[in-house]
């Protein structure tokens, strides 16, 4: 069959762990050039050589810090520079805090803010005139936290409905230069950055009461539906959202 992704230039933010690992094995194994950065130097490390062994193309810097905008801007700078364009961004990574209102602090909302929605906003302002060049697909990884409210989500669930609408701005503003923009909202994804919240008391045998698909969902179920978005087959999808949650949010 043939590869969906083949020779494909893909940046994907996140790649040491979790769904952005994920993402990059399959992308490679689609045949795209993978370029990936993670804060975490040795698990991005691990990554590219798990995708070298499976004879995959994949480039990745670390560490890097994507909430610092310099940061963010020479990391896509040094991407360009490998070879020469961006087909791909993958916006994935991601990190935040859970914490009821009356607990929170300032540094709870500006941590969540910087690494869920400023890290989006500065790669994608880096790759923009990249892509405009020859048109190409942006994927942000949202959340069912995005549609929603729940106890001690009034950081991230902000945060997460600021990337579906972030979504739909760079869909509108992207279609004139070919670029298609979709966003992606796991439910819940054993990873290791849910292993704290699935650890938490009760949180599992809630989630299997309310999920039609009685199991916590896996990386490579995202990074499925992303190499999909991403490819050709999905040339007609832009400016909306694909709610990947075994059936949660029914
Ligand atoms: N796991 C879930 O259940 C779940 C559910 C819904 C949405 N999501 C979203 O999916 C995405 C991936 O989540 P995951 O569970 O795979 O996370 P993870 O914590 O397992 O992996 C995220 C990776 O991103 C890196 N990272 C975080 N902040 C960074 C920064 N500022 N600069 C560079 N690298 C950074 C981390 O080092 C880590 O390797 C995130 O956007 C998350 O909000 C996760």
């Amino acid at each position: 069959m043939a590869r969906r992704l083949e020779n494909r230039v893909a940046l994907i933010t996140g790649t040491g762990k979790g769904m952005g690992r994920a993402a990059a094995l399959r992308f490679a194994a689609e045949g795209a050039w993978v370029i990936g950065c993670d804060l975490d130097a040795e698990a991005n490390a691990s990554t590219i050589a798990d995708v070298q062994a499976a004879h995959g193309t994949m480039h990745g810097m670390t560490p890097v810090d994507l909430g610092d905008p310099v940061q963010a801007r020479q990391w896509v700078a040094d991407a360009v520079a490998i070879h020469g364009r961006i087909d791909i961004l993958y916006n994935n990574a991601s990190a935040c805090r859970f914490v009821t209102i009356d607990q929170m602090t300032d540094d709870d909302w500006y941590f969540t803010t910087r690494n869920e929605l400023d890290l989006v906003a500065h790669v994608t302002r880096a790759a923009w005139s990249h892509l405009c060049k020859n048109g190409g697909v942006i994927i942000n990884t949202a959340s069912v936290a995005g549609h929603g409210g729940g106890v001690g989500g009034f950081c991230h669930s902000t945060t997460k409905a600021g990337v579906l609408a972030m979504t739909k701005v760079m869909a509108a503003e992207g279609a004139p230069h070919g670029i298609r923009a979709v966003s992606i909202s796991p439910g819940m994804i054993e990873t290791p950055g849910s292993a704290d919240q699935l650890a938490m008391p009760g949180v599992r045998d809630m989630l299997m009461a309310h999920s039609l698909v009685k199991r916590i969902g896996r990386p490579e179920e995202i990074a499925g539906v992303a190499a999909f978005l991403a490819s050709d087959e999905a040339s007609f999808i832009t400016g909306t959202d694909y709610l990947v949650d075994g059936g949660l949010t029914n």
